[in-house]
Formats: structure tokens, sequence, C-alpha cells
């Protein structure tokens, strides 16, 4: 009997992609460039499952297009790319990668954070200039973190490891706003306390967003929210582009609403906004809060491990749509 073709549609390690070579046909995007989707449906001809990653886009014209594909394992957390009722619909199973990156995402985080407060960036970029010439009692002073309230926008398994480095680390008092309240025993161990959306705004010394994408999430932080905030705030977003408008984040950083943004997101990234680039008080970074050795590898090893069980009849350890199974 042949063996089932599958498409691994994002560059990743060798030896990982060789793990799906021991027991499928493999076909290997083997450069840093995704495919269009005209050209990720012709190579998925045929195909039972796909490897991807964040930024291919899976919705249901693709899979309208693609009758023989089973699975779809992004090596990703957020799967705001992924039409998953369409997946759902048509017996297609899917998977991401969650908590293999929780804590060095939060790592990231707290070191962007760190950055934007301390004015890291910007100061560096002043000495290679060469423009450092003498020492200034307000020179580059920013914020302190330690003792500074931290508000966590968005308490999923990497905002509760970003409280709990400020909580234990740090001593910051934290709130956070989630849809859900985390049970008081979730709670305690993270000295944070639920709050209002507006509330949080206007408290949190040091804002962290970490709420996925969605249509619902939608520049959740615009003009109004931003302006909720203090003057001497600063806003960290490692979640997804979109969710801030970075058009009005640029406006309000540029009039001094606050004092200084973190952005690893962009909306419509690789492409970042004009303003923002034009803009020294923030700190910018290509989407890498995942990005340590161990950490892609781990992503790209439980995307591996999925797509081997949705397709060899095990269980997928991470699915999205387990009711798939079950027809
Ligand atoms: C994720 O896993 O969702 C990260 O943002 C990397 O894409």
């Amino acid at each position: 009997m042949s063996k089932p073709s599958v498409l691994v549609a994002r560059k990743t390690f060798d030896d990982i992609v060789d793990r799906l070579r021991q027991r499928f046909e493999v076909e290997t995007n083997d450069s840093d460039t995704g495919w269009s989707q005209d050209e990720l449906i012709r190579r998925l001809q045929g195909k039972a499952g796909v490897y991807i990653a964040g930024g291919d886009k899976i919705d249901a014209k693709l899979l309208d297009a693609c009758p023989d594909l089973k699975a779809v394992c992004t090596m990703a957390v957020g799967y705001n790319n992924i039409d998953v009722p369409a997946c759902t619909a048509r017996g297609v199973l899917v998977t991401n990668a969650p908590d293999v990156l929780t804590e060095t995402t939060a790592d990231f985080g707290f070191a962007l954070m760190m950055a934007t407060a301390r004015r890291i960036t910007e100061s560096e970029h002043f000495l290679r200039r060469g423009e450092w010439k003498q020492w200034s009692v307000t020179m580059f002073a920013g914020a302190d973190l330690h003792g500074a309230t931290l508000g966590v926008l968005g308490m999923g398994r990497i905002g509760a490891a970003i409280a709990r480095r400020g909580h234990l680390g740090f001593g910051m008092p934290v709130i956070y706003h989630n849809r859900s309240r985390l049970p008081a025993d979730q709670e305690g161990p993270l000295g944070a306390q639920w709050v209002e959306k507006d509330e949080l705004l206007q408290r949190a010394d040091h804002l962290v967003i970490v709420v996925p994408y969605s249509a619902s999430s939608h520049h959740l932080i615009g003009q109004r929210e931003l302006r909720l905030m203090k003057k001497t705030a600063t806003l960290t977003n490692i979640a997804r582009g979109g969710v801030v408008d970075d058009a009005a984040l640029a406006a309000e950083l540029q009039a001094g609403t606050i004092a200084a943004a973190g952005l690893d997101v962009f909306e419509g990234e690789p492409t970042v906004h004009p303003a923002l680039l034009a803009c020294t008080n923030v700190v910018l970074t290509p989407h890498i809060a995942s990005a340590t050795i161990a950490t892609r590898r781990a992503m790209s090893d439980l995307a591996v491990d999925n797509l081997i069980a949705a397709l060899t009849g095990g269980v997928p350890p991470t699915a999205l749509n387990p009711e798939v199974l079950k027809r």
C-alpha cells in the first residue's frame, strides 16, 4: 500500500521533517517564503495532511479545492489563520501547538516590557549614532517595573506566566482583564486581581496584551482605550497584529498620551505602519516572542506529533476539533 502524502508548507528543522519521511511521502517548502494560496492549493492536491505556520491561510475555499486533506497541523499556538469551523464541517482535523512556548513567550514579553520601560533600544541607537557626549541626570530616565502595577489583558497560559514573573520576581501588583475570571486558587499564586477592561487601562503602569486575535478582539485597543491610560504607562503587544489599532497607537505615542510601547506583532506584518517606524518611544521586534531554538524545535515537534497521530489512527495531543476523530 502506498504511503499517505503530506506537505510541509513552512521550512523547519530537517531532523524533525525526517520523522515525517519515515511514515509518509513528504513534499517540503525549502524556502522561508510562504506560498500564495493558489500555490498552496496546487501543492496540496493528493495530500492527506499539511504542516503550516501562523501565516498560512486555511479557509473554506482552500478546503473545497483540496478534498483529500484530512489534517491541518500548525506549529503556532495562535490559529486565527485557520477557519476551524470550516475544517470541522468537512471532517478535517486541526491541531495547534500550545504549552511548549508559554514560558519562552512570557520571558520575551517581560524582556520587551523592560526594554520599553527602560528605553533600551532608544538609548542604544543614541549611543551608536555617537551622540553620547556627557552624563545627565535625566538622560533616558524611564519607568520602574519593580513595584509598579502590571496590567495583563488576556489571562490565558502566557498571560498567567507573565503575571507570575511580575508578582514573584518584581513585586508588582497584578491586575488583569479576561472574559472569564480565574478561580480564586489560580488568582492567589499570581497575586492577580480581575478588573473591568477600562479600570485595567486606567490603573496599569505597564500593560501587556496577550489576547488571541478574532473578530471580537479586532482593535480592542484603539484611540479611546489609549486615552484612558496613564501618561507614564507603557503598552506591550505580543498577541497578534490587529488587536491594537496601530495607526491610533502611533498617533497617541506621538502625542504623549502614553509613554512608550513595545511591539512584537503588527497589523499587516511584515509591513509595519510607517508612523510607528517614525516614533522613537517604541521598541519594535519582528514577531519573535517564541523564537528560541529549543522552543521552535518543540513547536515543530508537536506539530509533527499531531500530524503523525492524525494520519495513523492515533490521538493527536493538541487537537482543536477532536470531535472530528469520533466520526
Ligand atoms: C504563535 O505560536 O502563535 C506565535 O505567535 C508564533 O506564530
